[in-house]
């Protein structure tokens, strides 16, 4: 019964054009979208979090991000593009707000990179130049990948303290120190850790890139990346506070910072009479005489009979004895009619038909071309190598550690998704500062961020249940995502039957839901009317958008009683299992 009306209503949909659909679908969409959010916010209410409050932590730069950007130290870049006056290079906007994707402290705040496939540079300038000179650099800070990450940086860049350092000219131009960050575009995936180094002999900088880099971790929720850089040379780098990589400035870089000590010659080359082939020929030895080159390497098996089976009369191919001559066939303008050529039945059950011709069989006679053995080559020199000089460009910094003055952090970056949020920025010389700064603030917010995912996730045993079997209480988002986009299917269609069809969506919802969706479904036609015009459609549809803000109201309500009761349900279980 439930399969045939369905088959009828789908008959009304196809009866509607095209683009009326189209536009009651986005209609539908975004009021799909508003219930999600709604959905998300009010089940990541009912997860008890923990409120923001401002660290009392001290370093040479913390940043939480508490007030707006309005007259805060950040600023964002207005750097102009290469030959241009008025055009500014970096779009993308930046904000302070709270993440909206699994949320896991109340009021606490972020930067985030707002725009996608925009270039975006902000930075912030430190009270006074920070050096770690014979001491600890450790860098920390929150990302948090509201949108994901497919392709673009969310790295961070400290950087070198100059005159001219503005704010206002911050760019990929900008010289900096120190590059660390997650860096992600398709199956390229690395925490960079970059420095740049001063060449002591020529005065010229190069970028230092970490060999083996960590994969970033690409989540939702907020990872912590911390680098650590010791006045031993050695670093480190955590992600979530736990360790991922260990190393040394000294070792573990590419270009190395240290040049080689020796080069090889570039004016030494390889005498002509070098010999650096280690075998040869043996040039006493002499063919045998029995050895007969031409041998072939098969011959004429003379030992094989026929067998007695072959049907040495039998063709291998008949005309095909069931063919039948076309009745449209024209023998003049066709020329014969030839039945074609099928193989030739007798032939299955026997060894062969035909002709029999003795087989063929390797040729034990057969040895091919005489080579002499190889023997040691006693001119033998060994592998030809230039020969070695001091290289002319050679130096030792056994101290690259020694960063040059840092005078502020920036982020300039290009990425695809957008909702990137940096957060808790460390910067300062004490690995148990950073490391108690992050319990602080790091641990209690993805402990809070993972239940609150948990609370969205379907669970498992639950996921393979159809909209009908769903109980609102194992899973309210879930149920009422599943239920909503199930009437929403139906509504479109037929709203009478989708009422009956699923009878209560959390009580509240179908109020708003069905008068929403009346107006939609009025907008595609309803079945027997004529084609409604492009006018009442675009009447209809903003008619429906203003109704989906009026739903979304009502399903937050509708969502939080829910709740409510799917609580005390919970409460007067325990309380009956306390009991037992
Ligand atoms: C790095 O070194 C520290 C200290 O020795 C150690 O605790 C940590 O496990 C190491 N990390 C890795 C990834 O090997």
């Amino acid at each position: 019964m439930r399969a045939a009306s369905l088959l009828a209503l789908g008959c009304y949909a196809a009866i509607a054009s095209a683009d009326v659909v189209d536009d009651a679908e986005s209609a539908a969409t975004e009021a799909t979208s508003s219930v999600e959010s709604v959905v998300e916010s009010v089940t990541s209410s009912a997860v008890n979090k923990p409120t923001f409050t401002p660290t009392t932590f001290k370093a040479p730069f913390l940043e939480q991000f508490t007030d707006s950007l309005d007259g805060s130290r950040w600023k964002a870049s207005h750097a102009k593009k290469e030959n241009t006056e008025e055009e500014w290079q970096f779009v993308g906007t930046w904000d302070v707000e709270e993440p909206t994707v699994l949320r896991g402290v109340e009021g606490d705040k972020g930067l985030v990179l707002k725009d996608k496939a925009a270039h975006h540079a902000i930075s912030a300038k430190f009270d006074k130049p920070i050096t770690n000179k014979d001491d600890t650099l450790v860098v920390q800070y929150e990302v948090k990948l509201q949108g994901g990450l497919e392709c673009g940086g969310a790295y961070m860049k400290l950087l070198q303290d100059n005159k001219k350092l503005q704010s206002d000219e911050f760019s990929n131009a900008s010289p900096y120190i120190i590059m660390f960050g997650p860096d992600k575009c398709g199956s390229t995936n690395k925490v960079h850790f970059i420095f740049r180094h001063k060449n002591p002999k020529t005065g010229e900088y190069e970028e230092k890139h970490l060999k083996s880099p960590p994969s970033a971790r690409i989540t939702k929720q907020t990872t912590l990346y911390t680098l650590i850089v010791r006045p031993d040379q050695s670093f480190e780098i955590k992600i979530d506070g736990e360790s991922s990589k260990n190393g040394t400035l000294l070792e573990d870089f590419s270009p190395a910072v240290n040049p080689p000590k020796e080069i090889d010659d570039p004016k030494d080359s390889k005498p002509e009479d070098w010999v650096d082939t280690p075998t040869m020929p043996d040039p006493d030895a002499t063919k045998p005489d029995d050895w007969d080159e031409d041998a072939p390497y098969e011959i004429v098996d003379e030992s094989a009979e026929k067998p007695a089976d072959w049907l040495e009369d039998e063709p291998t191919m008949i005309p095909d004895p069931e063919a039948e001559k076309p009745e449209d066939w024209d023998d003049e303008e066709d020329g014969d009619w030839v039945p074609p050529m099928v193989p030739n039945p007798k032939c299955d059950e026997v060894s062969g038909c035909g002709p029999w011709e003795k087989p063929m069989m390797k040729n034990p006679e057969y040895k091919g071309k005489w080579s002499a053995p190889m023997i040691d080559n006693p001119d033998y020199k060994g592998p030809w190598a230039p020969r070695k000089i001091a290289n002319p460009d050679y130096y030792e910094d056994k101290t690259p550690a020694n960063f040059e003055p840092m005078g502020a952090i920036g982020f300039e970056l290009w990425t695809m998704q957008n909702d990137i949020l940096f957060d808790n920025i460390y910067i300062g010389h004490s690995e148990k500062d950073a490391d108690a700064f992050q319990k602080e603030t790091f641990a209690p917010k993805k402990a809070s961020e993972k239940a609150v995912e948990d609370a969205e996730k379907p669970k498992q045993e639950d996921a393979p249940k159809s909209p009908d079997d769903l109980v609102f209480m194992d899973d309210p988002v879930l149920y009422i995502k599943e239920k909503f986009n199930l009437f929403v299917e139906i509504a479109k269609r037929d709203p009478v039957e989708a009422a009956k069809f699923v009878p209560e969506i959390a009580g509240g919802l179908a109020v708003g839901a069905v008068t929403l969706l009346i107006i939609l479904v009025g907008a595609i036609g309803g079945g027997a009317k004529a084609a409604p015009s492009k006018e009442q459609v675009n009447a209809k549809t903003q008619q429906a958008k203003d109704q989906a803000q009026k739903t979304k109201d009502q399903v937050a309500d509708a969502v939080t009683s829910g709740t409510d009761k799917a609580k005390e349900e919970v409460n007067k279980r325990s309380t009956r299992s306390g009991a037992q």
